[in-house]
C-alpha cells in the first residue's frame, strides 16, 4: 500500500500527524502553539498516523474519555482531527487508520467509540451508528418570554476566563455524570479547549465572556457566551452567541437562560448543539420562535458490545436476545442476551437481529428500538421482543454532548 498506519511516539509526529485535518482547517501546518494545545489533552500514542516517505498523509486521534452513559460511566475513544490529504484520498487510507485505532481501543479495554462526524457517509461503515441529534436556535428576543414565571433571578457576575475554572466546573460535572452523551472535563480540557478564546475561534464575534450564577450562596448555573454587536441606523441587530449553558437544577437553567435572553442590546440570541429536549422548548410561551432545527449529533461505536451493554444500566427486569452483525469488529458478532440482571453470549433463540450500528443508536437513549425497526435498521424476531427491549434500554433525557470534540 506504500504507507504505514501506527500511532505516534514524539510530539513532532503528533504535530506532523496533525498536518492533514489542518489542511482542511485551512492551514498548512499546525504551529508549534497548536501541537502544545493538543498535546495537552491528546497523548501522542493516541494519535495514529499514515506515513509515506516520513510524512504523515492521514491522521486520526483518540481522546481518552470517561463517557457518561445511562446508569455510569465507561472508558471512551473520543475520536477526533481525523483526515486524509487531498493527494490521497479514496485509497484506503482512513480505513486503515480506523482498523488500527479501533483495534488499538480494543486492546485498551476501550468498550465504547464516538465521534462527530463532518459527513454522515463516513463512519457508518465502520461500525458507528447515529446515537443522538441536536439542535440549533436564533430567538428573537421580543418572542423570549416564558410561559411562567422566570423564577428567581440568582445572583450573576461576570468573571474572567483564567478564573472561571474552579466556579464552573463543578456544576457541569453535577451535569455531565447524569447526562448520557458528556464526559468528564479534566482541569487540562477546561483551560486547553473551553476557557480559552483563540482569534480562529471567534470568527469574527466579541470576546468570550463567562457569566456565573449562583443559587442559594453557590454556584448553581453558567454560561460562556459572545455578544455579536451589531446595529442598523442606531437598532439592535446583533446577537448573543451561547457557546455553553448549563445549570445543575431545572431552577438554575430557567434562571442561566432567561439571563441570556434578557442581555439589552441585542436583537437574538442565537446557540447551537443544544440536547432535543432542551427546556427553552417548554419554558417559553412562543416555542416556534426557537426555530429550532436538527442535524445529527454523536455517532457512537460499540468496540466490544458484552462489556458496553454489561456498563449501562436497564430499566426493567425482562431480558432480550439481540443478534448482532459486526463485519469491522468480528469478535462482537453472535447473539446476547441483555439484561439487568447481565450481558452474556448465549444461544438461544434471537429475538432481534441488527448490526452494530443499531446497538449505537440506541445505546445512549438517543432512538428507541421501535424507532429503529421503522428505519428498517433492526428485525424483529419474535413478537413483543421490540416493547421489552425499549423497555430495558429507556432513558428519561436525550443524550447530549455540549461541544464539539
Ligand atoms: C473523509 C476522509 C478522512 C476519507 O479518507 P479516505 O482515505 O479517502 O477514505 P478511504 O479511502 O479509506 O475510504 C473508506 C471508505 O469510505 C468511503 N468514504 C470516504 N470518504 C467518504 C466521504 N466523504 N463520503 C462518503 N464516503 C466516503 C470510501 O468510498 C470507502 O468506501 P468503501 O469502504 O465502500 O470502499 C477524507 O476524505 C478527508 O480527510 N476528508 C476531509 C476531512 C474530514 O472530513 N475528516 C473527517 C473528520 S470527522
Amino acid at each position: 500500500m506504500g504507507y504505514e498506519v501506527r500511532a505516534c511516539s514524539s510530539a513532532a509526529e503528533l504535530g506532523e500527524a496533525l498536518r492533514p485535518v489542518w489542511h482542511y482547517f485551512g492551514r498548512t501546518m499546525p504551529t508549534d502553539a497548536d501541537v502544545a494545545r493538543v498535546a495537552r489533552v491528546l497523548p501522542v500514542e493516541r494519535m495514529h498516523g499514515a506515513w509515506e516517505d516520513g510524512r504523515a498523509i492521514g491522521g486520526a486521534g483518540a481522546f481518552p474519555f470517561e463517557l457518561t452513559v445511562p446508569g455510569g460511566r465507561v472508558r471512551a475513544a473520543g475520536v477526533t482531527v481525523v483526515g486524509v490529504l487531498p493527494t490521497h484520498r479514496r485509497r484506503g487510507v482512513l480505513r486503515a487508520m480506523m482498523r488500527a485505532q479501533l483495534d488499538d481501543c480494543h486492546r485498551r479495554g476501550e468498550t465504547v467509540a464516538y465521534l462527530w462526524a463532518t459527513e454522515d457517509t463516513i463512519y457508518g461503515r465502520f461500525g458507528y451508528g447515529i446515537g443522538s441529534f441536536t439542535g440549533e436556535i436564533e430567538l428573537a428576543r421580543e418572542g423570549s418570554a416564558y410561559a411562567g414565571p422566570a423564577g428567581r433571578a440568582g445572583q450573576s457576575r461576570l468573571v474572567g476566563l483564567d478564573e472561571a475554572e474552579p466556579l464552573v466546573s463543578p456544576v457541569y460535572e453535577r451535569v455531565a455524570v447524569d447526562t448520557p452523551g458528556m464526559f468528564a472535563r479534566t482541569s487540562a480540557w477546561w483551560q486547553a479547549r473551553v476557557l480559552t478564546d483563540p482569534e480562529w475561534r471567534r470568527a469574527g464575534g466579541g470576546d468570550l465572556r463567562c457569566i456565573v450564577m449562583d443559587l442559594d450562596g453557590r454556584p448553581a448555573a453558567y454560561a460562556l457566551y459572545r455578544v455579536n454587536f451589531a446595529s442598523d441606523r442606531g437598532i439592535p441587530t446583533g446577537a448573543v452567541d451561547v457557546v455553553e449553558a448549563l445549570g445543575d437544577s431545572p431552577e438554575a437553567t430557567r434562571a442561566i437562560w432567561r439571563f441570556l435572553l434578557d442581555i439589552d442590546w441585542t436583537a437574538r440570541l442565537k446557540a447551537h448543539l443544544l440536547p432535543v429536549d432542551h427546556p427553552l422548548r417548554l419554558l417559553l410561551a412562543e416555542p416556534r420562535r426557537l426555530r429550532f432545527s436538527l442535524r445529527d449529533g454523536l455517532w457512537v461505536r460499540l468496540v466490544d458490545v458484552g462489556g458496553a451493554l454489561a456498563a449501562r444500566s436497564y430499566l426493567s427486569p425482562d431480558a432480550v436476545v439481540v443478534e448482532v452483525a459486526d463485519a469491522f469488529c468480528p469478535w462482537n458478532e453472535g447473539r446476547w442476551r441483555v439484561g439487568p440482571s447481565g450481558v452474556e453470549r448465549t444461544r438461544d433463540e434471537a429475538e432481534l437481529r441488527c448490526d452494530v450500528t443499531a446497538l449505537g443508536s440506541v445505546y445512549l437513549g438517543g432512538f428507541t428500538w421501535a424507532q429503529l425497526a421503522r428505519g428498517f435498521r433492526v428485525e424483529e424476531l419474535r413478537a413483543g421482543a421490540l416493547a421489552r427491549a425499549d423497555g430495558l434500554f429507556r432513558t428519561p433525557a436525550a443524550p447530549w454532548c455540549p461541544e464539539i470534540f
